[in-house]
């Protein structure tokens, strides 16, 4: 890898909020900047693989306010780009032209792929459905001139949350600046699971369903979520009896004031065909008529669809033409901090991460099928960070270029050659296996043994339920759920994919034959790049989502133990839709919890140590074998390794 001596803005965490503020100092002043002249000489390029106006004419005219001057791409169709150039050559290329690139590319991390191969600062003004951070400062500051700062405001972020680039940069930054964010999303539109991992991760938030009556002028079948940097609330189950927690949502809830709504368009470019319809939030006279919104400005990025009413644009709480207008000082701004970075020969700080890049031929791979490392693998080398303490206490792997998380499901030393399945209790020994270049992470045994990996014995094996208890534990959870779940129709059997959702069809069949009537049975993926929740079996692909709406939702899994995985399967039912309650179902309870949760049902209570494993082996998954649950201990897998469990 180059070695970087300049800094570039590929993310908004590429900036620290200090950063932030002495750009927003220089925007205040961009007078002085102009009349400094302080780009004389320079050339920026701007390179548009996608359609833009905004901010591509307002980097084109804050280079030249700046003295500078620009080079460009009438048309990237126009470029060598048909003739089959990659990004890679194409930055590299004209990096030798100019002084500073700035980017807009369809594919997720096309950007960051370019600035690795560019030999100038390069800036991302918008990398497909990821992030624009440019975007991010304009709101930030445009936020800040209206209410005067950032902590503690209140922003309600509407429409397609899941799809725009301009969204995730924001309540990145939102939550850095210790604003509350409320989403308030189209129907299948929410914000991605990736997005609010990183939340909570990296600043603490966690989210509530907001009382959808509070924001009834904007929202019709949407319901609001509010992410707050405060931690006190839910993510325990709620049952009908735990009215309390709804009660101490509402009351949370019904106090704040909204300070600003942001709006944004239904990115149709970035949806398959058949998935663009349903019902959207917009703005207009009825929500200008609201004496709760008197205060309360409306932002959108632009281009405005029909989202956004034109008699918003008279009235004074509608600044997003204000807002467009800052983007010349702002990018004069954010040009003149690059150049004087680079002057100074400043560079990013470091941040200590694990990066893994596989020292195998076969290696992990992005999921998210628009990532740069799939659709121009040339370009981008696949690259991970790698995350210690997710769901379960899993191994998640970060994509560099997009961001996406994956969870590592099989582990192996390149020395030995040997694999193993990934358990929280070898966390040490794979760091010190990464440190060495000597771990390799595959997607599937048939990749391990393709590369002539054997496996790893684990300790001796003790069965602690045998396939009579597990059928007559299935069969009594079924039994209680019946008597507590009186509206048979409401009922959803929800199961934590792969183990998870298998009891989840057991005991929908036990549903039936108790009830002779079948429930809907659904699974939910927690780290995976496709849908997250889904029928089963999985029907007519045409078909609506499952609504949640009001259902008395049995979420199931097999073994509970942190109580992590419950907790990620939760955030996306509040996500997905408001259920009237949600009740866990396990197998086996395991003991031992971080996060507040327990469940309703349980096969059988087996508590254990973390050092070690309790693993529930069902013939649908294991064919040959029949049904049964053993536990064992973890032993290091390489003897000599200083990565014992602890
Ligand atoms: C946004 C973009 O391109 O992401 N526009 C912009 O830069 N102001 C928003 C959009 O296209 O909807």
């Amino acid at each position: 890898m180059k070695k970087v001596s300049w800094r570039n803005l590929i993310s908004i965490a590429d900036l620290t909020n200090d950063e932030i503020e002495q750009i927003f100092e220089l925007a205040d002043s961009a007078d002085q900047l102009k009349s400094g002249r302080a780009a004389g000489g320079r050339i920026m390029a701007t390179l548009f693989y996608e359609p833009s106006t905004r901010t591509r004419l307002s980097f084109e005219s804050a280079m030249q306010r700046l003295g500078g001057t620009v080079i460009s791409c009438s048309d990237m169709k126009a470029s060598s780009t048909v003739k089959g150039e990659t990004v890679a050559d194409t930055a590299k290329v004209v990096s030798s032209y100019a002084d500073v690139l700035v980017v807009r590319h369809y594919w997720d991390g096309a950007v960051q792929a370019m600035a690795e191969h560019a030999d100038v600062p390069v800036i991302n003004a918008g990398d497909g459905g990821h992030e624009h951070p440019t975007q991010t400062l304009c709101d930030l500051y445009t936020l800040k001139k209206e209410k005067g700062g950032l902590k503690g405001l209140t922003v309600v972020m509407c429409g397609d949350l899941k799809n725009g680039r301009t969204i995730h940069s924001l309540v990145f930054a939102l939550a850095r600046f210790e604003a509350n964010i409320v989403t308030l999303a189209a129907n299948g539109m929410e914000l991605p699971q990736y997005v609010l991992e990183r939340l909570e991760r990296e600043y603490g938030y966690s989210l509530a369903p907001v009382a959808s009556g509070d924001l009834s002028a904007v929202v019709t079948e949407t319901d609001a979520l509010y992410l707050t940097p405060k931690q006190p609330h839910q993510l325990a189950l709620f049952t009908e009896v735990d009215s309390a927690i709804q009660n101490r949502l509402s009351s949370m809830v019904s106090g704040l004031r909204y300070d600003a709504f942001y709006m944004t368009r239904k990115q149709k470019e970035r949806m398959k065909d058949g998935t663009t319809g349903g019902s959207y939030p917009t703005i207009g006279a009825g929500f200008l008529r609201e004496e709760r919104f008197k205060n309360t400005v409306v932002m959108h990025p632009l281009p405005r669809v029909d989202e956004l009413s034109p008699e918003v644009d008279k009235d004074r709480r509608g600044i997003y033409f204000k807002q467009a207008a800052y983007g010349v000082p702002i990018r004069m701004a954010l040009l003149k901090f690059l150049f004087d970075q680079r002057a100074s020969g400043i560079v990013a700080a470091k941040k200590s991460r694990s990066r893994y890049e596989s020292p195998e031929r076969l290696g992990p791979q992005c999921a998210n099928p628009n990532c740069v490392t799939l659709t121009e693998p040339s370009s981008a080398r696949k690259r991970f960070d790698l995350l210690f303490t997710g769901v379960g206490g899993a191994l998640i792997l970060r994509c560099v270029y997009c961001d996406h998380r994956f969870k590592v499901q099989l582990v192996g030393h390149v020395k030995s050659k040997r694999y193993c399945a990934y358990d929280a209790a070898l966390a040490d020994t794979i760091k010190a296996w990464l440190k060495k270049n000597e771990l390799a992470i595959f997607n599937s045994i048939k990749e391990a043994e393709e590369l002539a990996y054997e496996p790893y014995k684990s300790g001796p094996q003790r069965t602690v339920m045998d396939e009579i208890e597990i059928q007559s534990a299935v069969q009594e959870m079924s039994r209680q759920i019946v008597r507590d779940c009186n509206d048979l129709d409401r009922l959803l059997i929800l199961g934590i994919r792969t183990k998870g959702s298998l009891l989840a069809q057991r005991i929908g069949a036990e549903l039936e034959r108790q009830q002779k009537r079948k429930p809907e049975v659904g699974e939910i993926e927690i780290y995976g790049s496709g849908e997250e929740l889904r029928r089963i079996p999985p029907g007519d692909p045409e078909a609506s989502p499952i609504n949640l709406k009001d259902r008395t939702i049995i979420l199931v899994d097999d073994v509970i133990y942190t109580g992590r995985t419950v907790k990620s399967a939760l955030t996306i039912i509040f996500r997905s839709g408001r259920p009237q309650s949600v009740r866990l179902a396990v197998l086996v309870d395991r003991g031992h919890r971080e996060v507040p949760v327990k469940p309703n049902y349980v096969g059988k209570s087996i508590p254990s140590s973390e050092r070690e494993r309790v693993r529930v082996k069902l013939r649908e998954a294991e064919y040959d074998e029949k049904d049964k649950v053993v536990i064992y201990s973890l032993i290091s897998p390489v003897e000599g390794l200083e990565g014992k469990p602890r």
